[in-house]
């Protein structure tokens, strides 16, 4: 066993992770190297997160110019890169008021708080968050009751009341679970985690008129599908609708820990002594999401995640037609899965591996791609004639384990 994958047994509580199996050194634009030299193309990204691809230079520039004159002050000051980061992230929104934080569940977390502070305020003190089955919001104790998986809630029981998970893509289900208690739905635009479910064209419209019929908040957890992923700046765009919340996390930061929850004026009620963080926009992180967010409208990367996005999918729908194991190509912009129609997710990620390329199972059946924003059609291509030969030797495996049982 390599030196560091034993240490790292050695060290780290076994959470299910790691599951490529390699150790990564050195990371530029959409490749990367691991400890003995060889070199992978990245459709990992970070889980979505280094949305500029690796060490880009408007990272690097950032953070070094940033790390020279203020790494952290506190939230009892006032500090440049977090007001500067502030103005493009509601400029580019259209909210009004923002919080900055962390981490996307930390985000989704404060999102929560600020819907149970406006049903104190205007709904008679409901509090309840509808959020939906296979979503993913974080690993809070608070997040995990909103995230609607069983097998990720029933270790931790009892969770923190106040949520109830719903079908996605079900308005008649949403409406059902709405009651008196109810302060807020919580929604991804595209479910990300739960195998890139991308719902039916009218679904947050109509999850939308549910929420002003029924005075409660929508809020959109845009932690994955945020920052130009899904092909427009905010995936909520495509369905030309707005959410009273989002979150934001993951890409904002090109890499380094950053997110936010922002609120339309009618929702952005918290007052004094209501929320706070100590690394909370602090300047280090502000500086960097604001260069990333900035040269990611400047350049429209969003248009470009569409335009590659689409031929990526194109490519991968003309595997479809030639290989039967698979079932399904879904996905938006440079956010896209693959489902087969055998439980080889895994097998496949590791076959990828062993081509050159780095891809996300969503086991047992479903594999992800979150390339960076900056990725070339040229490196899709590579991408697609890699997965072709995964699939190829994992479809000859089956068969000749079939042939000879
Ligand atoms: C939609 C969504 N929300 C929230 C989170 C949690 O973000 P973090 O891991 O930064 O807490 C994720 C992470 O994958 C996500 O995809």
């Amino acid at each position: 066993m390599n030196h560091w994958v034993e240490l790292d047994k050695r060290y780290f509580m076994d959470t299910g992770h790691r599951r490529l199996g390699v150790t990564l050194v050195r990371g530029e634009g959409a490749r990367v190297w691991d400890d003995v030299g060889t070199e992978y193309l990245d459709f990992i990204s970070g889980w979505a997160a280094c949305s500029l691809g690796h060490c880009h230079p408007i990272v690097q520039e950032a953070l070094r110019e940033q790390a020279s004159r203020l790494i952290l002050a506190s939230l009892d000051v006032y500090t440049i890169p977090q007001i500067e980061l502030a103005e493009l992230l509601l400029s580019t929104s259209g909210f009004a008021k923002l919080f900055i934080c962390n981490s996307g569940a930390e985000a989704n977390e404060g999102a929560v708080k600020l819907a149970r502070k406006y049903g104190k305020l205007h709904l008679n003190g409901a509090y309840e968050v509808i959020s939906a089955l296979k979503s993913f919001h974080g690993r809070t104790l608070a997040m995990v009751a909103a995230t609607g998986k069983p097998e990720y809630q029933a270790p931790f029981t009892p969770l923190p009341e106040g949520f109830a998970n719903v079908p996605y893509n079900d308005v008649a289900a949403l409406r059902a679970a709405i009651s008196e208690r109810t302060c807020a739905i919580l929604l991804e635009p595209i479910q990300g985690e739960g195998g890139v479910r991308v719902p039916s064209e009218h679904y947050l419209r109509e999850v939308r008129a549910l929420c002003d019929e029924r005075g409660i908040l929508l809020i959109l957890d845009e932690v994955q599908t945020g920052c130009g992923r899904t092909g427009t700046l905010w995936a909520h765009e495509h369905s030309g609708i707005r959410p009273d919340i989002m979150t934001v996390g993951k890409g904002l930061g090109g890499g380094v820990p950053i997110a936010a929850f922002l609120a339309n004026e009618r929702a952005a009620c918290f007052g004094p002594g209501d929320h706070g963080s100590t690394y909370g926009g602090n300047p280090l992180c502000s500086a960097v999401a604001a260069a990333v967010l900035r040269f990611i409208v400047k350049e429209d990367l969003a248009g470009h995640a569409a335009r590659v996005g689409r031929y990526f999918q194109e490519r991968l729908l003309g595997l479809q037609e030639k290989r039967k194991i698979v079932r399904e190509i879904r996905g938006r912009g440079l956010l896209l899965a693959v489902e087969f129609t055998l439980p080889v997710a895994l097998a496949m990620a590791q076959a990828c591996r062993e081509r050159g390329l780095l891809i996300n199972p969503i086991p047992p059946h479903t594999i992800r791609f979150m390339p960076p924003l900056i990725i070339a059609p040229q490196d899709v291509d590579r991408a697609v004639t890699i997965v072709e030969s995964a699939i190829d030797q994992i479809v000859q495996a089956a068969a000749s384990s079939e042939g000879v049982r």
